[in-house]
């Protein structure tokens, strides 16, 4: 049996540069609460993404629940049954209500033309995802938020350094999430982030990730512990060094697949945007049952069996889960487009250090099926 290949493997930099960072924290003994690596990592952040604001967190579900905390938001909030199940639960974790739209066919992202038909008095804001990196129609999206006065929060937690016409996308909305989840293409082993557009929003945010403390001895709001320790800033300022070389390798795999897949009947993906700098940090591949002669199903079965371990993002769809199947918006018909793409994708193995004789050995068992 040929050797095992997953969908993904976390980016680590050399060892011997990592120790060095860490000598450093050992030597100052300031590991947490703000130390020096910590504010260095926004810093050399905000110059690398192209963003004013940014604030650290330990991961990218807590920075969305702070997110949604920070906004103030009530009642409902429009979203995408298209995602990891986090962007959901954030949304429940405050207490409010997800409404599920159906999404856009081209991207996977919500359709912002069903919007509107979803907006009632109660709700608050959209939270959209942008979707493997792709990003959402934001001008749509801004005239209709500004239109009925909502928020807009975007996951981006799969749109790291990914630019629209070299403007960064996560300059978008209200507030932009982040996660530096070790499967992500930069990673801080467990982190996220939120990208916020003014000193006053960021204060917020960073006393609600701190429990609400305003000084020793006062607490604001209702707080968290969301904090980033230095070991994790280290490792995040380190993989920047690396990181245009990441998404260079990762931009590689994508080309080769597309060019051996595109000959391929019964298998679409999505096509590159233009005027945007992707990431490249998922390669969905969606099988036409009747096309390719096989269900999506029996493929990732053939693929597990030949080693290959590939992962159904995003199947099954939020809206199938038990906290959400009840909801209106749930249903199987309010939602087709989704349903039918969550049905045909799969996810083909991605990272840096993948060996291209093996994309080659993916694409080989793909064209025999
Ligand atoms: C779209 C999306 N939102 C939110 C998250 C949550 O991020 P984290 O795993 O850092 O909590 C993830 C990923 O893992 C994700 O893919």
């Amino acid at each position: 049996m040929l050797d095992k290949i997953y969908v993904t493997k976390p980016y680590l930099p050399p060892l011997d540069e990592y120790k060095k960072y860490l000598e450093k924290i050992w030597k100052s003994q300031f590991i947490t609460n703000s130390g020096p690596y910590h504010g260095q990592l926004e810093s050399e952040l905000c110059d690398y993404l192209g963003v004013k604001h940014i604030s650290l967190f330990c991961n990218g579900t807590i920075a969305l629940l702070v997110a949604i905390k920070a906004l103030e938001l009530k009642g409902e909030v429009i979203t995408t049954p298209y995602s990891f199940v986090a962007t959901a639960q954030s949304i429940k974790w405050n207490g409010l209500d997800p409404v599920f739209v159906d999404i856009e066919p081209k991207y996977c992202n919500l359709d912002p033309y069903k919007i509107e038909e979803a907006i009632t008095e109660k709700t608050s804001a959209i939270l959209p995802v942008h979707v493997y990196g792709h990003p959402c129609n934001t001008k749509m999206i801004t005239k209709i938020a500004n239109k009925y006065k909502l928020s807009v929060i975007y996951d981006s937690a799969h749109a790291f350094a990914v630019k629209k016409n070299k403007k960064s996308i996560l300059n978008e909305g209200d507030l932009s999430v982040l996660s530096f989840h070790a499967t992500k293409v930069f990673n801080t082993f467990e982190g996220g982030a939120i990208v916020s557009h003014t000193a006053e929003m960021k204060k917020k945010i960073d006393d609600l990730k701190n429990f609400g403390f305003q000084d020793q001895i006062t607490v604001e709001g209702i707080g968290i512990n969301g904090k980033i320790n230095e070991v994790q800033a280290a490792m995040g300022l380190l993989q920047l060094k690396y990181i245009d070389q990441v998404i260079e390798k990762r931009n590689r795999i994508a080309e080769l697949y597309r060019e051996k897949l595109s000959e391929v009947n019964g298998i679409s993906f999505l096509d590159g945007i233009k005027g945007v700098k992707h990431n490249y940090s998922y390669f969905p591949i969606f099988i036409n049952e009747r096309e390719y002669g096989m269900n999506r199903d029996k493929v990732y079965e053939e693929l597990t069996n030949h080693n290959i371990f590939t992962r159904r993002y995003f199947y099954p769809l939020i809206s199938r889960f038990s906290a959400y199947k009840n909801l209106p918006s749930a249903e199987e018909k309010n939602l087709p487009v989704a349903e039918q793409i969550s049905s045909e994708v799969i996810c083909l193995p991605i990272y840096p250090d993948l060996e291209h004789r093996d994309v080659e050995r993916v694409i080989g068992i793909l064209k025999s099926l």
